[in-house]
């Protein structure tokens, strides 16, 4: 086989077999097919490109490129998102889901950018351990049915190297890629049922809600050639989903939704993405499973389980009935209206870097948290505000200068002013 071939191949969208596509994914993790040639490859497919079975063979390339999660545990759950802001949904899904009595062994990642990562979101509760190896994962399963654990193992190196080389040739947003990326990472974790969630809008990675629904489609049919019970949901990200965004905030919504204090969207969401898990689960009708869903947090079962969870991964469990035991911001920043006016919409990706400003996130790999950052958003589209009302608030502990992220929180919010003209 040669790697010319295979780029003028997808160059003239010709279809590759398997064989071929096994041997470019294998050539390229081992070093023996070169950057430049790989990246031409990926410019064909963004061009062009790939077919459903290219796409599916592709995903399982890349998914046997490093280890397959074995568990032992009879029947897991996984539920991912492909990224938004102020999405803290898996904290209140997984435990909603345990509660009725299917387990939810995950593993998430940080935040990169204007999106958080469960595993900072966690971390943000003192002494949550999220670097568990697989045998104490699978003892809290056992005992919960429900825990997140930071990416353990050598588990798909093949996309590590693609993702990071996209990221370097403008190679990033291509459909079978995205799908391909995602898919081998979650078929690597192997859980028996999956809901995707794929989000659209400005504060997601698909901007479009037709794209989304076209990766949508893709990923639920990649995912049940692979023999997994798979349901791909799209859901709006043009607003932040629920008020808070930043890491100990978001938990702590995560634990009003749980302890029936918190209703709308944030809620809604999740009860429908849980019911999702429930019905591929077997459990009953998509009906029923709604009402499995809400009864587990009226009853405050789910929010016990969240409890013995957190006790589990040797954090502070008392923040599921006390959330000021969480990291509290020292400073905070009031964006109130001037004028009377109407909200319209968000900018949600400048909402996310204002969280970032603020310390709640991070631009590279390496750069430091801070825990109690973030916004409380006080409206929703389509809210009339009065002026001097409070449109959100910006809470930080290491930003003693709030200008830069004022200006930005500013500009992330759409509005008309509604207040009349005073004429002398
Ligand atoms: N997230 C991923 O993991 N991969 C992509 O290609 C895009 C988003």
């Amino acid at each position: 086989m040669n790697i010319i071939d295979i780029i003028n191949k997808t160059k003239k969208s010709l279809e590759l077999n398997e064989e071929e596509i096994n041997w470019l994914v294998k050539g390229f993790t081992d070093g023996e097919i070169p950057d430049y040639q790989m990246s031409a490859w990926l410019m064909a497919v963004c061009l062009n490109g790939l077919t459903e079975k290219e796409t599916f063979a592709l995903t399982a390339a890349m998914r046997d490129s490093g280890d397959v999660l074995r568990l032992n545990i009879p029947f897991t759950a996984d539920k991912h998102s492909t990224g938004g802001v102020g999405d803290k949904t898996s904290l209140i899904i997984g435990p909603i889901v345990a509660a009725c009595g299917v387990c939810m062994a995950k593993m998430s990642g940080r935040g990169l950018g204007h999106t958080g990562g469960t595993i900072d979101k966690l971390e943000s509760i003192e002494g949550y351990r999220t670097d568990l190896p697989i045998n104490e994962f699978e003892n809290i399963l056992a005992q919960t049915g429900f825990s997140i654990i930071s990416q353990t193992g050598e588990l798909c190196p093949a996309d590590k190297k693609m993702y990071a080389l996209r990221n370097a040739t403008g190679t990033v947003d291509s459909i079978p890629l995205i799908c391909a990326s995602i898919m081998s990472k979650k078929l690597a974790m192997n859980a028996d049922c999956l809901v995707l969630d794929v989000k659209y809008g400005s504060g997601a990675f698909m901007k479009n809600k037709k794209d989304a629904e076209k990766l949508a489609e893709l990923m639920e049919k990649v995912g049940r050639s692979a023999g997994k019970k798979c349901k791909a949901v799209v859901t709006d990200m043009n607003s932040p989903l629920g008020k808070n965004i930043g890491n100990a905030l978001e938990v702590k919504e995560a634990v009003e939704v749980l302890q029936g204090k918190v209703k709308g969207t944030l809620y809604d969401v999740c009860i429908e993405l849980a019911a999702d898990i429930l019905e591929l689960a077997d459990k009953s009708s998509k009906e029923e499973c709604i009402k499995l869903a809400e009864n587990a947090v009226a009853s405050g079962k789910a929010l016990d389980i969240l409890r013995e969870t957190i006790k589990l991964h040797g954090g502070n469990e008392k923040i599921c009935d006390d959330v000021t035991l969480l990291p509290q911001p020292l400073l905070k920043y009031e964006i109130r209206a001037t004028k009377d006016m109407k909200i319209l919409g968000f900018n949600c990706e400048e909402l996310g870097m204002t969280s970032l400003l603020l310390g709640a996130g991070r631009l590279t790999q390496n750069d430091k948290i801070d825990m109690s950052a973030g916004i409380i958003m006080n409206c929703e589209i389509g809210d009339q505000l009065a002026a001097d009302d409070v449109i959100m608030t910006l809470y930080s502990t290491v930003c003693s200068d709030f200008s830069d992220a004022a200006v930005r929180a500013l500009n992330a919010v759409k509005f008309k002013i509604t207040e009349k003209p005073s004429y002398t």
